[in-house]
């Protein structure tokens, strides 16, 4: 089977604290890309009231705009949550959703579900964040994966497939430098394309990318893409510095060159 390009994606979280900043971040990134063609997809999902300004700097789409969490409903009565349309206007092709650090301020599977449905409805790429919390000696946590992904998957229609984005985020192994083995992330890729083919069927592989987050650094993101064999990263601190977040995108673009 044809490998996937890369997909490398920077979640910011909530950084920088100025839209100044962000600008900043933004084009140090793209400064640090320069012009060389790539096979590798970037995308930074800034907080969602930087959006605007950063897709000014970006009219040649080389670097995507992703939301970092949306509200499934359209407009309305709803103070605080952001929706859909709202970030697809500011230029968001695609959105995180269901992320460890949402999950614990009480986002269930459930809500992922209405989310995922509204971001596919809308042809925006959906990035489905799964991971277990901890690793138990009896492999428990494949269980939680399973489970947190099968109700993702119930809300995309086949023909849709292509929208839908698995990012493996063990929760241990986000912001705590405790990154999981490459051998670790290869055997959980396995399980997650097992799952999606027990629901799909095999064909369903060429359509969905698997990437890996946690903890992914310059030092580290070779490994994982040789060993792990995931489609790419969602990088949360490393992303925050030009230069680490390039290196990174250097090393998914070595790899790509792997697989041709
Ligand atoms: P980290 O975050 O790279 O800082 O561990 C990853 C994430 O939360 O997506």
């Amino acid at each position: 089977m044809k490998a996937h390009t890369p997909l490398v994606i920077g979640n910011w979280k909530m950084n920088p604290a100025t839209v100044g900043e962000a600008r900043k971040l933004f084009l140090d990134i793209r400064k640090a890309l320069g012009r060389k063609n790539r096979q590798t997809v970037v995308a930074v999902a800034p907080p969602a009231p930087f959006l605007s300004e950063l897709e000014r700097l970006s009219p040649s789409q080389r670097m995507a705009l992703a939301g970092q969490d949306i509200f499934f409903e359209q407009t309305g009565a709803y103070t605080g949550e952001i929706s859909l349309p709202m970030l697809k206007s500011v230029g968001a092709t695609a959105v995180i959703v269901g992320h460890s650090e949402r999950r614990a301020r009480g986002e269930t599977d459930a809500d992922i579900y209405k989310d995922i449905q509204a971001i596919i409805k809308a042809q925006v790429t959906a990035i489905v964040c799964v991971g277990e919390r901890e690793r138990d000696t009896q492999g428990n946590y494949y269980t939680v994966v399973e489970t947190q992904l099968r109700a993702a998957l119930k809300a995309v229609p086949k023909a849709k497939l292509g929208q839908l984005v698995v990012a493996y985020e063990p929760v241990w192994a986000i912001g705590t430098g405790k990154v999981a083995t490459p051998e670790d992330v290869y055997e959980m890729k396995l399980f997650i394309q097992k799952v999606i083919v027990g629901q799909f069927g095999r064909p369903a592989l060429k359509k969905v990318r698997i990437v890996y987050g946690g903890s992914v650094k310059p030092d580290n993101a070779a490994s994982i893409l040789n060993v792990g064999r995931v489609d790419g990263f969602l990088v949360g601190g490393a992303s925050l510095k030009a230069k680490d977040f390039v290196a990174i995108i250097d090393h998914a673009e070595t790899y790509a060159k792997t697989l041709a």
